[in-house]
C-alpha cells in the first residue's frame, strides 16, 4: 500500500493533493476522496488477514478492540497509527428482527445497530478516523454543522483528544439528547437562525477563514472510518455478503462510506461479493430520491422538512459519492412517509431493539422495497441502525 492521496472525486485524471494538506474540495470545488491504492491481495493473503482480524477481535487492546481501527489494512492513509484516538468504537450487534421481518413481509431481517456505538451513533465510527486525522494534522480546534449526531460526537472525541470544538446548529431543530452531548462534552454550541443546509454553508466558511478543522463527512477522513461498519458487518457474517445493506440517508456521508468499502474490498480481492445498497430519505427531504427516479446525474437541493430531524437535510454535500455507491452495486433509492416512519420505529421497538426515528426508514423502506418487488421476501437484508433510541425520546412520547 502506497502513494496516498486526495482526490476529487470520480475523476481518475484529476489532480491530487497531498493527505497533509487540509482541503475539503479540489480546486474545480468537487468533494474529494482518499486514494488508498490498496494492493490486490491473492486467496492466501485474504485468508491470513481474516485470521489477523478474527485474533485482533479477541485481544484487550484498544486499536485492535476498536471495530474501526482492527480494520487498519484499510485504513493505510493514518500508518503508523500513532495519532488514533479511540474510545473504542465499532462493535456494534447485528440483531436479527423478528417482528420487523413479519412487517416488511422478508423471511428474515438484520439490522445492524450503530446507535450502541459510545456517544450512540454511527457517527463514532467516521470521527475516530477524522479526529486521529486532525491530530496528525496538528491541529487544536475542529468544528460541524449537525443534526445532532455529528456534533455529539465530535465533541466527544475532540474531548479525548483535548481539542476544542465548534458545533453549528439550526435552532431549535435537533433533539435534546443529542444536544445535551455536545454540551456536556465542553463544545462551544452555536444556535444558528436557519436549518442545517445553512450551518453547512456557514461552518464550510468560518473553516476555510480560520485555523479550524471541519468535521463534518465533506471531510474525507469520515468516509474512510465509516467504510468499516461494512467491513466489520461482513465480518460479523463470516465474510458472507448479505444480498442488501438498507441505511438512512440524510447528507449521505454513510452510503458514500459503504460504497467506498464494497468498491475497494472488491478491488484488491478481499470479497467477491458486493451488496446491493438501498438508501431511503424521508419524503420530504427527499432530494436523492427526486435525483434517482429522474435518471439525473445532479441533484436539485430541496427545503427539508421531517419530523426525523437527523435527515433533515435539504442539500446533501456527498451526493455524488452515494450516487456511485448506489450504482455501483446495483442498488436503489426510495422514500417513506412520516407516517412509514413512525410504524416502522414501533416495530424496530417491539424487536427489544429501539431506535430513532432516522434509523427506522430503514424497516419502513424494506417493507415499501419488497411490496415492489425489488427485495424479494427469501433475500438477506441487514438495516443500518444509525442512532439510538435515547437521542431522541420526544419523539416517541
Ligand atoms: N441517521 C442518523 C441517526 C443521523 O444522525 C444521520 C445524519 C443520518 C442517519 C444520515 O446519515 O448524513 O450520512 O446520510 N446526521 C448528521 C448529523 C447529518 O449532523 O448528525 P448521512
Amino acid at each position: 500500500m502506497n502513494n496516498i492521496v486526495l482526490r476529487e472525486f470520480g475523476n481518475a485524471n484529476a489532480v491530487t493533493y497531498p493527505i497533509d494538506e487540509i482541503r475539503y474540495r479540489s480546486d474545480n470545488g468537487k468533494t474529494l476522496e482518499v486514494i488508498n491504492s490498496i494492493d490486490v491481495m491473492s486467496a492466501q493473503q485474504v485468508a491470513a488477514l481474516k485470521k489477523v482480524f478474527d485474533e485482533r477481535a479477541a485481544s484487550w487492546n484498544t486499536i485492535d478492540r476498536s471495530g474501526v481501527w482492527r480494520y487498519r489494512e484499510f485504513l493505510p492513509a493514518f500508518a503508523p497509527f500513532d495519532t488514533v484516538v479511540s474510545m473504542p468504537e465499532g462493535n456494534t450487534t447485528i440483531y436479527s428482527m423478528p417482528h420487523c421481518a413479519a412487517y416488511t413481509g422478508m423471511s428474515s431481517l438484520f439490522a445492524k445497530h450503530q446507535g450502541m456505538n459510545p456517544t450512540g451513533s454511527f457517527k463514532d465510527n467516521g470521527m475516530t478516523t477524522a479526529v486521529s486525522m486532525a491530530k496528525k494534522l496538528g491541529c487544536r480546534m475542529v468544528a460541524c454543522a449537525s443534526t445532532g449526531n455529528t456534533s455529539a460526537s465530535m465533541a466527544a472525541y475532540a474531548a479525548r483528544a483535548d481539542m476544542k470544538s465548534i458545533v453549528f446548529i439550526p435552532d431549535g431543530q435537533i433533539a435534546y439528547g443529542k444536544l445535551s452531548q455536545s454540551l456536556d462534552y465542553g463544545a462551544l454550541t452555536i444556535q444558528l437562525d436557519g436549518d442545517f443546509d445553512k450551518a453547512m454553508d456557514i461552518v464550510q466558511e468560518v473553516c476555510a477563514r480560520g485555523n479550524i478543522y471541519l468535521l463534518n463527512s465533506i471531510n474525507p477522513f469520515r468516509i474512510e472510518g465509516q467504510k468499516t461498519i461494512m467491513i466489520e458487518m461482513l465480518h460479523q457474517l463470516g465474510w458472507k455478503a448479505p444480498d442488501w445493506v438498507i441505511v438512512p440517508g440524510g447528507n449521505l456521508g454513510n452510503s458514500s462510506s459503504f460504497g467506498k468499502a464494497f468498491s475497494e474490498l472488491k478491488q484488491c480481492g478481499f470479497i467477491d461479493k458486493v451488496p446491493k445498497i438501498a438508501v431511503i430519505q424521508a419524503h420530504g427531504a427527499n432530494p436523492f430520491y427526486t435525483s434517482f427516479v429522474n435518471h439525473s446525474s445532479t441533484m436539485l437541493p430541496v427545503h427539508a422538512e421531517t419530523r426525523a430531524t437527523a435527515i433533515k437535510i435539504g442539500n446533501p454535500v456527498s451526493f455524488e459519492k452515494a450516487l456511485f455507491a448506489v450504482t455501483f452495486t446495483g442498488g436503489i433509492v426510495e422514500e417513506v412517509s412520516e407516517q412509514e416512519i413512525a410504524i416502522a420505529k414501533s416495530l424496530v421497538g417491539l424487536d427489544g431493539v429501539g431506535s430513532e426515528p432516522a434509523s427506522a426508514t430503514t424497516v419502513a423502506g424494506c417493507k415499501k422495497l419488497v411490496a415492489k418487488g425489488i427485495i424479494a421476501p427469501d433475500e438477506t437484508a441487514v438495516c443500518i441502525l444509525t442512532g439510538n433510541l435515547l437521542k431522541d425520546p420526544d419523539y416517541t412520547v
